[in-house]
């Protein structure tokens, strides 16, 4: 039984589909019922998890901040399923560094990938998804690009910091037009690969202090709420961000 109106037979692209909070987006939104284009930069990983996922799935090569990528995937899409109904841009990478100590390096590679690679989904697949008759976009933002987080990640939080921004810009761009555009916050979620970093360490530990609900969140609890905004129980709903957050943002 599905449980969110609008998923059953809808075909979504998903960007980062390989790691911790993509394969649980991935999960949910096949288990509603939908088609899914399971994309990643770690194109070895990808048959894998479809595997591991089984239902209606397609896997594709996708580097979000390379143009031609997206041009190729869309493309590729479009021969395969006429059209898009539902793009997820859930691909990030991460930094550490403060305003002091980021390196020009990693700033360009965080918003090449955080930033460039979410405007470039939203560039590419937002005209196939109006083209087809209307659906949604959810972007991945994060709560340290909302608030000043732990005082660190500096890039990142520029990079989550514009998601915001553009996903608010790009609502308002197709508000009339049947593309709705939102944007998922997670505060820390425990995902096997944060956990293999952090766990034990002081940065675990100020994640869980910070947090009001004084644990880390689930991917599926993120799952969720990309589920409600990519379906159409979220039909009235664009230009906004629901927070995944244990109460960061209520701070
Ligand atoms: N885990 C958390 O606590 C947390 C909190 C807030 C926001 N987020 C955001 O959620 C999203 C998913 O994070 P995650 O925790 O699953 O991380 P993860 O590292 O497990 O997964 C990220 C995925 O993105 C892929 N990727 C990296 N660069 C890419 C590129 N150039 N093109 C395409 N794919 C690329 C990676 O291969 C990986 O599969 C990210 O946008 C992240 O910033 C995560």
């Amino acid at each position: 039984m599905t449980t969110v109106r609008g998923l059953e037979g809808r075909r979504v692209v998903l960007t980062g589909a390989t790691g911790g909070l993509g394969t649980a987006i991935a999960r949910r939104l096949l288990d509603e019922g939908a088609s899914v284009a399971l994309t990643d930069v770690d194109g070895s990983a990808l048959e894998h998890v479809a595997a591991s996922l089984g239902g209606d799935t397609t896997v594709l090569a996708l580097d979000v901040a390379r143009e031609d990528d997206w041009q190729r995937v869309v493309s590729a899409l479009q021969d395969r399923w006429g059209t898009v109904d539902v793009l997820v841009n859930n691909a990030g990478i991460g930094s550490t560094g403060t305003v002091e100590t980021e390196t020009r390096e990693r700033w360009d590679q965080v918003l090449e990938v955080d930033q460039r690679g979410t405007w470039l989904g939203m560039q590419h697949v937002g005209p196939v998804i109006e083209r087809g008759g209307g659906g949604s976009i959810v972007n991945v933002g994060s709560i340290l690009g909302a608030t000043g987080g732990l005082a660190n990640s500096f890039s990142y939080a520029a990079a989550k910091g514009a998601v915001r921004s553009m996903t608010m810009n790009a609502a308002l761009h197709w508000a009339q037009r049947g593309v709705r555009v939102n944007a998922v916050v997670p505060a820390f979620i425990g995902t096997t690969a944060l956990l293999g970093r952090y766990a034990g360490t002081e940065r675990h530990a100020a994640m869980l202090a910070n947090t009001p609900m004084g644990r880390l969140g689930r991917p599926e609890e993120v799952a969720a709420a990309v589920a409600f905004l990519a379906g159409d129980d979220s039909g009235y709903t664009t230009g906004s961000e629901v927070f995944v957050d244990g109460g960061w943002s209520a701070r």
